[in-house]
């Protein structure tokens, strides 16, 4: 019994030439990278094809293939979402934020330092990702761990920067040196598009 579902396949977002001029992150790096993120696109559709086809009434929880699939979308899916939001907001020139990112993060975190020092910390306890959201129920930034592509950490939460702790992201350049990897980081983050994703979500400083 396969289920009737609409579904249309997608592409990956084009890489921002700025992207392969990274101070610290090599092009190489970056190209490796992206291939990933292309991989994760193909998955993506390719999973819902055979959804579309697997056999819903065998849906098990032990073991069966709409489990497989279902879990391995949001693995897929996971890491479309996180790696667009990392390759768009790099590119930049990294430094203080300003605008109304700036003044989010000097509310909830006291200052850009104290943000900077969490979020490090963040990424070097994460085994995947560490991102700043916005959780729309405590009305605040945080900075959250998820240790996958698919273990976003909570519901409701936007996230505003994504930092990639996987080792792909920086193996090639810093070998085990994480840390340093997470400076360059920050220095090639793009304010200017995590403050349009601010003005985007309506996310508003009180
Ligand atoms: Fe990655």
């Amino acid at each position: 019994m396969s289920l009737v579902f609409q579904f249309d396949e997608i592409a990956p977002s084009p890489l921002k030439p700025a992207l392969l001029e990274l101070d610290g992150i090599s092009r190489a790096a970056v190209e490796a990278h992206y291939k990933l993120y292309e991989g994760y696109v193909a998955k993506r559709n390719e999973i819902l094809h055979a959804l579309s086809e697997a056999n819903a009434g065998a849906a098990n929880q032990v073991f069966s293939e709409f489990r497989a699939l279902k879990v391995d979308l949001t693995f897929a899916i996971g890491g479309i979402k996180n790696h667009e939001l990392y390759f768009d907001h790099l590119g930049g020139h990294g430094g203080d934020p300003g605008g109304q990112v700036g003044d989010l993060i000097d509310r909830d975190f006291g200052s850009v330092d104290a943000w900077r020092d969490d979020l490090r910390a963040t990424g070097m306890a994460a085994r995947g990702w560490a991102w700043t959201a916005y959780d729309w129920d405590e009305g605040r930034l945080f900075n959250y761990l998820g240790d996958a592509q698919n273990t976003f950490p909570v519901w409701n939460a936007t996230p505003l920067v994504a930092l990639d702790v996987y080792e792909h992201a920086y193996f090639m350049d810093y070998q085990t040196d994480r840390a340093s990897y997470i400076d360059a980081f920050f220095a090639n983050l793009d304010w200017g598009v995590v403050n349009d994703w601010v003005g985007r979500h309506g996310i508003v400083t009180r």
